[in-house]
């Protein structure tokens, strides 16, 4: 209500990046003041219920929506993600050296398909400033992930070393790892899904994340691969078997996708990455195939398009363990995680199934 009413008409009167700097500015200031932490958690926190926790990765996740990467690339926020009612938050991509991304304007709206189309092209501080940032975070209430990339000047015969950089920065901080190699705004990135560059890729990060987990005791953390929603089967069969091969925890379906099937929006004519309605249904298709070859054996999170409590609950039946949004809090606001959060305990009741575990990948046992 706040949001629609209020901040929605405000925000969208401005340009989109504005807007974005100004959320996350203002809820890392606001998180600094007294009281406002517990007010938001009080106007927008989900409340606890057992049927939608997922125990997964070693972690506790009161309930399975969690904010995608990209809105807070640098960490500046992620107390106040908690506060109004997150799951989970992941942060970046972050690169091992800051980088100021893309030409402006590189972020537009396409209201009348509800959806977004960046060429952001991963600017960010930096490993060093995040995991600084990240350190004063003592106080964590949800699991945050950290998502990785590479520097777009690293070429990608060596883009590997770029995610071991950040790894070796960022192993302590983050709960769990996410290797973006399917961002459509680095030149190239996409080509790191693919055979020997994806099998070195992998092999690099999980040979670190084996160092780290020595040095900083205690078990392996969990490392996911984040893929596009735009290869065709045969590609996605040859990508998810290397993926599952390389001994990886997981994988996030799907990144934004490079197709304008079906917009109306002037803004379609931007390159970039498409987000939102639009890429909900290929996201899920792909979470489904996923799934479907991996006999479920590895973990999913699905991202692409979910505004309603219903698409998230299609993504976990398709073989999502967790989902997350970015595009849906735009147009929504903080208000929609109590609403999927409602809406998925009425799914569940619905389909006779107690717990979000016993819902994942349910489409492909009926
Ligand atoms: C402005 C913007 C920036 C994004 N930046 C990143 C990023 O840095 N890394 C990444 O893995 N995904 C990034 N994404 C993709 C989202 O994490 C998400 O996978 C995608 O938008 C699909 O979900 P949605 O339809 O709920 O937005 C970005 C998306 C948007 C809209």
């Amino acid at each position: 209500m706040l949001y629609s009413k209020l901040a929605k008409p405000y925000f969208f009167r401005m340009d989109p990046e504005k807007a974005h700097h100004m959320v996350i500015d203002g809820l890392h200031t606001a998180s600094r003041v007294p009281g406002i932490p517990a007010l938001m958690r009080g106007m927008y926190g989900v409340p606890e219920a057992k049927e939608l926790e997922v125990d997964l990765f070693g972690l506790h996740f009161a309930h399975p929506i969690g904010l995608a990467a990209g809105l807070d690339k640098n960490a500046k926020a992620v107390d106040m993600f908690a506060n109004i009612g997150f799951g989970f938050a992941e942060v970046g991509t972050v690169t091992p050296k800051g980088q100021i991304g893309n030409d402006l304007p590189r972020l537009f709206r396409l209201p009348s398909d509800e959806a977004l189309i960046n060429r952001m092209g991963f600017n960010n501080e930096g490993a060093a400033a995040m995991a600084a940032r990240l350190a004063q975070d003592t106080n964590r209430r949800i699991p945050i992930a950290v998502n990785i990339g590479k520097n777009k000047t690293t070429p990608n015969e060596l883009a590997h070393e770029d995610y071991r950089a950040c790894l070796q920065a960022l192993y302590t901080y983050g709960d769990f790892f996410v290797v973006n190699i399917s961002s459509p705004n680095t030149p190239d990135l996409r080509a790191l899904q693919h055979g020997d560059e994806l099998r070195l890729l992998l092999s690099t990060v999980m040979e670190e994340m084996a160092v780290q987990a020595k040095k900083n005791g205690g078990t392996r953390k969990a490392v996911l691969v984040k893929i596009a929603p735009d290869m065709t089967d045969e590609q996605l069969g040859y990508t998810v078997d290397t993926i599952k091969a390389s001994g990886v925890n997981g994988i996030i379906a799907t990144n934004t996708t490079i197709s304008r099937d079906g917009l109306q929006h002037l803004n379609a004519k931007e390159t970039g990455g498409l987000s939102g309605k639009p890429l909900k249904d290929r996201s899920t298709e792909v979470i489904r195939e996923v799934y479907r070859q991996t006999g479920g054996k590895l973990p999913i999170i699905g991202s692409g398009g979910i505004f309603t409590a219903a698409d998230a609950y299609d993504k976990i039946r398709a073989g999502a363990s967790l989902v997350e949004i970015y595009t849906a809090l735009i147009y929504r606001g903080p208000e929609l995680l109590r609403e999927l959060a409602d809406g998925l305990k009425d799914a569940l009741r619905r389909d006779g199934f107690k717990s979000i575990h016993e819902a994942v990948g349910a489409d492909h046992r009926s």
